[in-house]
């Protein structure tokens, strides 16, 4: 399987690199596959019998803001921790030498594309970024930097006083991330990533397009779709598809069983 990728990532004059939950192991972060996944990373939400889904409400900010930002502010303080795995700057040496253009789909709020040096405005965030916050009222349609520094006792997992506020309403803030059952989220952001995406996929439809799909789970499959679309519509497209555990894809697609960093350091060797 790497020896027919290989010659794909070779010729490619554009790159679309597709990431979920799974991208971020190898830099020591969690996925939240399944409850058992969850509760492994979240030992105090195992103690409450609370689930990824019931802790990524947006109700929380408004009925108990400490329970909300306790979550919110430790994935914060973790994702600013994490150093990005090698695998980032693989795929990045690629695009640069081969002059190519590129774009990258994510998942993951946790902006490590960023800290490993992508573009901010090649990238579509689909769910949001930990790195914004809005009101979460909304008073208004206003997205700012999250700067915060939020304290969490990991044992309880809430946030200590005082928490993050808008700027606008004096309200307690929170995170531009689409949570589950979420009407307050502001999407304007992601609408302007996603026009620059489909406009940077019109300019390219025709050229050599490599979709390197990595850790993208089929629980939520916004990221295994996207990359899909493009591979099946787009003439000179393959998808890599990188997942250790669900890395079915048809054929003339590539299917890679491994890890992504793994993955990534074996088609490097035969480049
Ligand atoms: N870092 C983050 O920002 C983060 C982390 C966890 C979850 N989330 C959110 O939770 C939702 C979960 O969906 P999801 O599909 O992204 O995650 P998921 O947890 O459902 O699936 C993770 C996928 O990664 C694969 N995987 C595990 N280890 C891997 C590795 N070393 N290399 C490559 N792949 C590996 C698994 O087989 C699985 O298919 C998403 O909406 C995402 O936004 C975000
Ligand atoms: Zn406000």
């Amino acid at each position: 399987m790497f020896e027919y990728a290989a010659p794909i990532i070779r010729e490619a004059e554009v790159f679309v690199i597709t990431a979920g939950a799974g991208m971020g192991v190898d830099s020591g972060l969690p996925d939240f596959r399944g409850d058992k996944g969850f509760w492994n990373a979240y030992p105090a939400y195992s103690r409450l019998g609370l689930s990824f889904s019931d802790c990524a409400n947006p109700q929380h900010f408004a009925d108990d803001p400490s329970f909300g930002w306790g979550f919110y502010g430790h994935r914060t303080n973790l994702y600013r921790k994490t150093v990005p795995h090698a695998g980032f700057h693989i795929i990045k040496k690629w695009i640069e030498r081969q002059g190519a253009d590129y774009f990258v789909v994510t998942s993951n709020v946790d902006g490590q594309f960023q800290k490993a040096g992508y573009a901010d405005d090649r990238i579509l965030e689909v769910h949001g970024s930990i790195n914004r916050l809005q009101c979460q009222k909304p008073c208004s349609s206003s997205i700012w930097q999250n700067d915060e520094v939020v304290l969490v006792d990991e044992n309880t997992m809430r946030a200590r006083h005082p928490l993050p506020r808008c700027q606008d309403c004096g309200e307690v803030s929170r995170p531009n991330i689409l949570m589950f059952g979420d009407w307050s989220w502001l999407p304007d952001r992601i609408h302007i990533q996603e026009h620059a995406f489909d406009k940077f996929l019109k300019a390219n439809a025709n050229r050599h397009i490599a979709v390197i799909e990595m850790g993208a789970g089929s629980a939520i499959p916004t990221i295994r779709a996207t990359s899909e679309r493009i591979g099946w519509n787009f003439e000179n497209a393959t998808v890599i598809r990188i997942n250790p555990r669900e890395p079915e894809i048809k054929a003339p697609h590539i299917s890679m069983p491994c890890g992504a960093l793994e993955g990534l350091l074996k088609i490097d060797e035969l480049l």
